[in-house]
């Protein structure tokens, strides 16, 4: 996803999310993802490795021993094939067995559509003709006081989100489920971006990079992100169970009409299954065998603080 044009509350255009001109950008290894559909399964699997129904499966290690994002060559570097819908794009490609060391071919469909005024709507769908693993996610970043603003402190964030996943150093989750009562990852009454952020500081980290369970279940709103100064808020529903707050660490690099994009100029809202859940038995799964059809939906919804 190249550009999001949205209106702040004076009716100005802006474009709220990080991304760069050019195609050779994008095929980059410093593309952090920028704007991508990320699988077949995002985030990370420990190890680079699984077993299904006795079987061992050896992934692409694209981060020290781990598995990230799909791996190396995962859906954000493929080529799909595009078709104009009656209100968006329907994007399908198809995922060969042994690709990146996951069984099954996997045929995937992305609609993007923009369903009504404001409504930019994901639905992705799939199916296999053998047992495997598919938990993609939306890897956008957004900033509502527009891609070149710079940081996103000041954006306020509210997530209907109780509790998260601990991980190890490398951010692969433990297995344990955690409340957020008393830590940086609140955001159940709303708080600043920069108060979350100062507040890691403190704490040794360079900022957001967490996995947080949503509460509910089915297509409900889980976040509302805004932006005080423009007016611009973004709710973001999903049937998905968990969210990566991910606040862009560690970028840097030239963006769209030549903008510098570092540290926290973004900040990423990935719906998604939590990480390593194929390890992890009490983790909503990420298993999907033939004869299944795997649905999934996020929609960001744009008003602004006048509606
Ligand atoms: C991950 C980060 C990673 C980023 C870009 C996020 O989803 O959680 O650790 O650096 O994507 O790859």
């Amino acid at each position: 996803m190249l550009a999001v044009r949205v209106p702040d509350r004076d009716g100005q255009i802006g474009d709220v999310v990080l991304g760069f001109d050019r195609l050779a950008d994008y095929e980059s290894s410093d593309n952090p993802y920028f704007g991508a559909t990320v699988g077949r399964v995002c985030n990370r699997i420990a190890g680079a490795a699984f077993e299904l129904d006795g079987k061992h499966y050896a992934l692409s290690a694209n981060e020290g021993a781990n598995h990230l994002h799909g791996g190396e060559q995962g859906f954000d570097a493929a080529w799909w094939s595009a078709e104009r819908g009656a209100d968006g794009v329907h994007f399908r490609y198809t995922s060969r067995a042994g690709e990146q060391g996951y069984p099954g071919t996997l045929e995937v469909l992305v609609s993007v559509r923009l369903p009504e005024d404001g409504v930019l709507q994901l639905d992705i769908t799939a199916t296999t003709d053998a047992p495997t693993l598919f938990a993609p996610t939306h890897h956008g970043y957004w900033n509502l006081a527009g891609h070149d603003a710079g940081s996103v402190a000041g954006h306020h964030l509210q997530l209907a989100a109780s509790r998260y996943t601990p991980t190890d150093a490398a951010l692969v989750p433990d297995g344990s489920f955690a409340t957020v009562e008393g830590t940086a990852l609140d955001f159940r009454s709303g708080m600043r971006v920069g108060q979350g952020l100062e507040r890691l500081a403190e704490e040794g980290y360079d900022g957001y990079d967490h996995n947080l369970m949503l509460d509910g279940s089915g297509l409900r709103k889980v976040a509302t992100l805004r932006d005080p100064g423009s007016g611009r808020v973004m709710h973001v529903e999903t049937t998905e169970p968990a969210v990566q707050v991910y606040t862009a660490n560690g970028l840097d690099v030239r963006g769209k009409g030549g903008a510098t994009y570092g540290p926290h100029t973004g900040i990423c809202l990935e719906t998604q299954h939590p990480p390593d859940a194929i390890h992890h038995p009490r983790f909503p799964s990420v298993v999907l065998r033939p004869g299944e059809r795997f649905s999934t939906t996020t929609r960001f919804v744009f008003v602004t603080d006048r509606d």
